[in-house]
């Protein structure tokens, strides 16, 4: 079979390599129809195949996927159990698309406290995907920032105590080594669906100069014509860090200065 042909387009600025994203509304889009809220868990698989399929077409490097936060336990354990049951079957069910789109799956979070099933097909996949050559895709499981800075300072002050790490050497490139997955690069965008505007527990460190993205519509009606959207705002960004970008021009226009002034 021939490999995909990835089609990278021209919004007329700059292309995220990594984008990252918190599928947000799922339940609210079931209620607004009369239907159960997990139902809308059900309908938002969709959007992640059309959302992965579309990212993987377009030469995205790095797509991150915030499917079930630490605090998601918290949740009425029906829902939970069937947001787990969704999470096995999905890991079941896309292995076709995922090979046919050379897209390697891994998943970054608290994965010992997901249900051994759901675990030994994640491991399944993994294995499956991980020499495909295409996008990364990464499920955020059980994941949330706070415990993973935790889980990183657990891990770093050990190495310090065992002698391994010297603590007047520590700098952001050292906190980076001891994260879930250092070796994927930061998100250059971050989208966020149905219209919330914040991170709850979100890639903390690794989205600081994350371009933000907040979309209106839930997750399960985000598909390619609201990504595509999301890109070209991107396209429109200036990305400073900080600093000053001289060789671009402004994106708004500025307004001349009135010979009237005083
Ligand atoms: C996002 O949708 C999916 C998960 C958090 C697992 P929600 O379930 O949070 O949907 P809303 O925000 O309640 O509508
Ligand atoms: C964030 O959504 C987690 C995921 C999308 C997996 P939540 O619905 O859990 O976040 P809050 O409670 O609105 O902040
Ligand atoms: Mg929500």
């Amino acid at each position: 079979m021939s490999p995909p042909r990835v089609r990278r387009p021209d919004l007329g600025g700059p292309f995220p390599e990594h984008i990252a994203v918190i599928m947000d509304g799922n339940g609210r889009w079931a209620e607004g129809r009369g239907l159960r809220r997990v139902l809308g868990h059900r309908e938002g698989i969709r959007s992640v195949r059309e959302i992965t399929t579309s990212c993987a077409e377009m030469g995205v490097k790095s797509l991150t996927l915030y499917a079930f936060s630490v605090e998601n336990w918290k949740r009425p354990r029906a829902e939970v159990r069937y947001l787990m049951r969704l999470l096995r079957t999905f890991l079941i069910g896309e292995r076709d698309t995922l090979m046919e789109n050379d897209v390697r799956l891994s998943a970054i979070g608290r994965l010992d406290s997901l249900p051994d099933d759901a675990l030994v097909e994640l491991r399944r996949t993994e294995e499956l995907t991980r020499d495909n050559p295409g996008m990364r895709l990464r499920l955020a499981l059980s994941y949330g920032a706070r415990t993973e800075l935790a889980d990183a300072a657990r891990k770093l002050s050990k190495d310090v105590l065992a002698g391994k790490l010297d603590p007047d050497a520590i700098d952001d490139e050292t906190l980076r080594s001891y994260l879930y997955d250092p070796e994927t690069a930061d998100p250059d965008l971050l989208i966020r669906t149905a219209g919330e505007m914040r991170l709850s527990n979100f890639l903390l460190w690794q989205a600081s100069y994350a371009e933000l993205y907040v979309a209106q519509v839930c997750w399960p009606e985000f598909r390619k014509p609201e990504l595509m959207e999301a890109l070209a705002s991107y396209a429109r960004r200036q990305r400073k860090y900080g600093g000053l970008v001289l060789d671009r021009p402004p994106t708004k226009p500025i307004p001349p200065v009135s010979s009237e002034r005083p």
